[in-house]
């Protein structure tokens, strides 16, 4: 069996940790390709890790390019090009800086890279991930957005913090847009199978739900720049479940085709992720009050979407 290749296009803030944690995990090879401008970050990151591979004994081929055709046949493409939000910016103020740059992006790897498993992580997220798939013209199994599997960690952090319990034992679930309308789902959210509902008030449940929400905002004030970290390990577990077939069960920007009752939109919903990529759109029984809000949110995903189409 030969090994897998992972492009990486953006080797900024998050491209380097997802360099860095493919290669501790050994999932692949990895391109780490920026801009002609950035070539040297990205070959001066690369030898950083490889050298990390050494000390850490992990072994797996890192290459810094900023030429496409190093990142031909990648299994798993994960696109983190473009400009991260400044603090005041919301992510909807970066849509004609980074669709440029995604309608570059997606050009080059439905050329270079035709066969591959597209993770798309800039921002905003839900309108760049439908540009791709729009111009690669990829199946909507092969295309999806990360945001929920991020948005949900922060969630459960939240939740553990309040109720004193390990992190490891909260689930929670956010849908819709990566946006201020996303939708932390508080019906679906357990600790250890215990409803979070038996175990918060209904005041601070609502409290860690608006701060779910402003989370990447409260990061970026603190900061200057997006969080890095966990945006990287969480497109590292979708990269993972289609890599080893896991079936894992997460929250993900998927094309709607219907499901939820919407049409041609990239929205978070629950998917099932495995070798074939974006498997299934697992529909679950939402309230009237958070089917009210996933509307709500779809509303703005699709005003972002004919946003786009006048640029
Ligand atoms: N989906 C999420 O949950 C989530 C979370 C955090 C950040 N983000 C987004 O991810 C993106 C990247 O964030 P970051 O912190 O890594 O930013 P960064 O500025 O550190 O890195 C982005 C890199 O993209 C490169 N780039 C620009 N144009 C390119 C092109 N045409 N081809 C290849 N590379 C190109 C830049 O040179 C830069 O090195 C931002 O848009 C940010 O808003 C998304």
């Amino acid at each position: 069996m030969s090994r897998k290749k992972i492009a990486l296009i953006g080797a900024g803030n998050i491209g380097g940790e997802l360099a860095a944690l493919v290669a501790r995990k050994e999932l692949g090879d990895v391109v780490l390709f920026d801009i002609p401008d950035k070539e040297g970050l990205a070959k001066g990151k690369a030898l950083d890790l490889e050298q990390n591979g050494a000390v850490l004994s992990h072994d797996a081929g890192i290459k810094g390019s900023s030429s496409w055709d190093d990142c031909a046949g990648a299994d798993v493409v994960i696109v983190t090009a473009g400009v991260p939000r400044k603090p005041g910016m919301s992510r909807d103020d970066l849509l004609s800086i980074n669709l440029k740059i995604i309608r570059n992006v997606a050009e080059n790897v439905k050329t270079k890279c035709p066969n591959a498993f597209v993770i798309v992580i800039s921002n905003p997220l839900d309108a760049m991930v439908y540009e791709m798939k729009k111009i690669t013209g990829f199946p909507a199994q092969r295309v999806v957005g990360m945001a929920g599997v991020l948005d949900a960690g922060r969630f459960q952090l939240f939740l553990a913090r309040e109720v004193g319990a390990s992190v490891k034992d909260v689930r929670a679930m956010v849908l819709g847009g990566h946006g201020d309308t996303m939708v932390p789902v508080t019906s679906y959210c357990t600790i250890y199978g215990v409803p979070v509902t038996q175990l918060i008030a209904p005041d601070k449940l609502q409290a860690i739900v608006e701060r779910t929400r402003n989370g990447g905002g409260e990061i970026v004030k603190l900061m200057g720049t997006s969080a890095y970290y966990a945006p990287a390990s969480a497109a590292v577990v979708m990269a993972e479940a289609f890599l080893k077939d896991q079936k894992r069960v997460v929250p993900a920007a998927a094309y709607l085709d219907g499901e939820y009752g919407y049409k041609d939109l990239y929205m978070g919903v629950p998917v099932v992720l495995g070798a074939k990529g974006v498997e299934r759109v697992v529909t679950i029984n939402l309230t009237a009050e958070e089917k009210a809000m996933l509307d709500k949110s779809a509303s703005a995903v699709r005003e972002l979407i004919e946003a786009s189409k006048k640029l």
